[in-house]
């Protein structure tokens, strides 16, 4: 179907360039004609010379060149095409076509053309998460440009997340159906499975402590951060048991879900769940229980006054997990909930409790974070805090997850050392 289609591609600066060339190889297998367009970071990763070859015809760079301009115009070459394909699509040339400018051949192009323009965005995860490249996308979305992926997956510089160029084949299946006038298939193609054979342990929610039949003591945790995590793990490919407090968010797919009111039975369920690769606590457990809840309900008596509420703390189930011994996860993450010196407190937490990281977020009630859609947290380890940007619950969850695999699956020198 695509034959006799002309495909303009614009090779921009990233070391997902090389990639481009296979896409060109598979375009011209399917029997379309390509076109490039090489901006001159892209020149530092793939040559003119290797462009021409696979094309098979000449590579325009050069805004200013006298014989390009006289032999094909860029408005005409912005035009002559079908389709105009960025791949890949760095942080920096979707700034420059959000922000409209013009500033070398590629972007005047793209700012020139009445074709539909594809993105095949490629970078690094935090620079496809800072909030600049989250809202330049959403403009050039809302401008109708068309993005396949990016895809998650281990990068080049070693993180793990969204941010690596969708593979040829799939580009080249985005332009079929952007082609054919269907919708472009913008879905993600199945994650990889790098926590496949290894089993998590999540909490989630808040705990119920009874003070008699009826009343209780609880939080305001939602439960939707810890059942994302959850949810997170088993996408890739983990095993996973989740031990929740009453939440009204839905169980999530491929999770074993056990459900439990009080600290006590959080505990109890999290030991039952035998050995386990991580363990993340992301429930609020509630610190007090009664001391000897009332067997049946507390009546108020006229004249007396209110009765007073003998409390006792609760085990501490994050600090029982992470307990040295032959039981102890690989990794244990807790979460901090802080409403002040949100970092200081986070570090002090990780040493008190023992586990391996800490996630820290704000939940004091001006941020929204309780009950809310999005978060911003640090990730606290031995080697030090970072700082994510603020993202919807599920995407740090899948941040997360990604963190954990790649922490199981490819321990750093460093790390193994510690
Ligand atoms: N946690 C736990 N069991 C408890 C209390 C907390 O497993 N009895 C875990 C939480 O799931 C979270 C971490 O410990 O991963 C920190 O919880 P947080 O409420 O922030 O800290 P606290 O230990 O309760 O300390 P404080 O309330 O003094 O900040």
């Amino acid at each position: 179907m695509l034959k006799g289609k002309r495909i303009l591609l614009v090779v921009a600066g990233g070391i997902a360039a090389f990639k481009s060339q296979e896409l060109i190889r598979l375009l011209r297998k399917h029997e379309a004609s390509v076109r490039c367009v090489l901006t001159e970071a892209g020149a530092k990763f793939v040559t003119p010379l290797s462009l021409q070859a696979l094309t098979e015809d000449k590579v325009y760079s050069d805004m200013f060149s006298l014989t390009d301009e006289s032999e094909m115009g860029h408005i005409q070459l912005s035009r002559d095409a079908d389709l105009l394909v960025v791949a890949p699509a760095t942080a920096n040339i979707l700034g420059r076509m959000a922000a409209g400018l013009a500033d070398d051949l590629a972007t005047t192009v793209l700012l020139a053309t009445d074709k539909p323009v594809l993105a095949a965005p490629a970078m690094n995860v935090r620079m496809w998460t800072h909030a600049a490249t989250v809202a330049n996308v959403e403009t050039l979305r809302q401008r109708g440009i068309h993005f396949v992926g990016p895809n998650d997956g281990v990068m080049a510089c070693n993180e793990y997340g969204p941010g690596r160029m969708s593979e040829p084949a799939e580009i080249v299946a985005a332009i079929e159906s952007l082609l054919s006038a269907e919708k472009p298939p913008l879905e993600k193609p199945p994650l990889e499975k790098p926590m496949a054979g290894k089993r998590a342990l999540v909490t989630s929610g808040p705990t119920r402590e009874a003070i008699d039949p009826v009343r209780y003591i609880s939080n305001h945790s939602s439960g939707k951060q810890g059942h994302a995590i959850a949810a997170a793990l088993a996408q890739l490919g983990a095993e996973v048991t989740l031990v929740s407090g009453p939440v009204n968010v839905p169980d999530p797919a491929g999770v074993k879900v056990v459900k439990i009111e009080s600290a006590d039975q959080m505990l109890d369920a999290c030991l039952a769940a035998g050995k386990v690769d991580v363990a993340v606590c992301a429930a609020a457990v509630a610190d007090w229980k009664m001391a000897v809840p009332a067997g049946s309900k507390l009546k108020k008596k006229p004249g007396a006054a209110p009765p007073a509420l003998e409390l006792t703390p609760n085990p501490d189930i994050l600090a029982a997990l992470s307990k040295p011994g032959a039981k102890r996860p690989t990794l244990v993450v807790g979460f901090a909930a802080e409403t002040e010196n949100v970092v200081a407190n986070a570090v002090e937490k990780r040493t008190r409790k023992g586990c391996d990281w800490i996630v820290a977020n704000d939940v004091s009630p001006a941020t929204g974070t309780f009950g809310g859609e999005r978060n911003t947290v640090h990730l606290i380890s031995a080697q030090g805090v970072q700082d994510w940007p603020t993202l919807s619950k599920d995407r740090v969850a899948m941040q997360l997850a990604g963190a954990i695999a790649l922490h199981l699956t490819r321990p750093r020198p460093a790390e193994a050392a510690e």
